[in-house]
């Protein structure tokens, strides 16, 4: 059976309309010439304010776009917040929450991001739920408990119809932006315990779920660690902001896929 894979860029804070218009046309160009398999799917998170030119560059192109966050509220005074509907309505598929930089940065906790992936879910996004353990928490193996927290109580109560209607993104936070990514057999060993834990929290539909890995992913290790079994594709910072890296991290995800 294909291999199924989501290679995801998180462009973070960079990109104003214009560059982000010239990005995702180069990413779109080159994602055309590949011509992926619909078993490997792209999609880009530009800022929100780049989000339109961005999807009207990857228009007819299969690329898809998401938002970085959303606010769990459909609506109300919550200045500079944006609703998950506002995020379905401008074309997005998919929105990231939890990332690292929401937790530690803006204090998001497990609780909060449960409202957020519900509201999120409630409004057919696909969201992107990341989780990771800090450098302390690997040191003191804390790793995999660290990590089952954040999908119980970042998952509690919610109930998936479809597996694709949700996916995780493990995402170390010692290895993301810092140009020290997990072995590809680290990664494999945690994510073969989400697969465990999502089986456990989600039922049968867990364990069918795309995991995709985070943190100085490159076109130099993605084939190594994109051939790990329980590795479902990428969630990817630095090499997402120029289309060569980019999409040569897409044509190890089509090389294994096809294999
Ligand atoms: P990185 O970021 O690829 O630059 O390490 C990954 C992420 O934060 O999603």
């Amino acid at each position: 059976m294909a291999r199924t894979y989501l290679i995801a860029g998180n462009w973070k804070m960079h990109t104003t309309p214009p560059e982000a218009r010239t990005l995702a046309t180069a990413i779109a160009e080159k994602h055309n010439s590949l011509k992926p398999p619909s078993s490997v799917q792209t999609l880009i998170c530009p800022p929100y304010i780049s989000i339109h030119a961005a999807l009207e560059a990857v228009a007819g192109s299969g690329v898809h776009v998401g938002a970085q966050d959303c606010h769990f509220e459909p609506k109300g005074a919550f200045t500079g917040e944006i609703a998950p509907n506002m995020v379905k309505a401008s074309g997005c598929s998919h929105v990231i929450l939890g990332h690292s930089e929401r937790r530690q940065y803006f204090g998001e906790t497990n609780g909060l991001l449960n409202k957020k992936v519900r509201a999120a879910l409630s409004e057919g996004l696909i969201p992107i739920y990341c989780v990771g353990e800090t450098l302390t928490e690997r040191q003191e193996e804390w790793t995999l408990a660290v990590v089952r927290t954040q999908l119980v109580d970042g998952l509690k109560d919610i109930s998936l119809q479809n597996a694709s209607n949700l996916v995780i993104a493990y995402e170390p936070v010692w290895a993301i932006g810092t140009g020290l990514a997990a072995t590809a057999e680290q990664a494999q060993e945690v994510h073969a315990a989400i697969r465990g834990f999502l089986t456990e929290i989600l039922g049968a539909v867990g364990a069918e779920m795309l995991i995709l890995y985070g943190g100085s992913l490159k076109p130099d290790n993605a084939d190594e660690i994109l051939s790990k079994p329980d590795v479902n594709g990428g969630l990817i910072g630095g090499a997402a902001l120029q289309a060569d890296s980019f999409a040569a991290i897409i044509a190890a995800a089509c090389k294994i896929a096809v294999s």
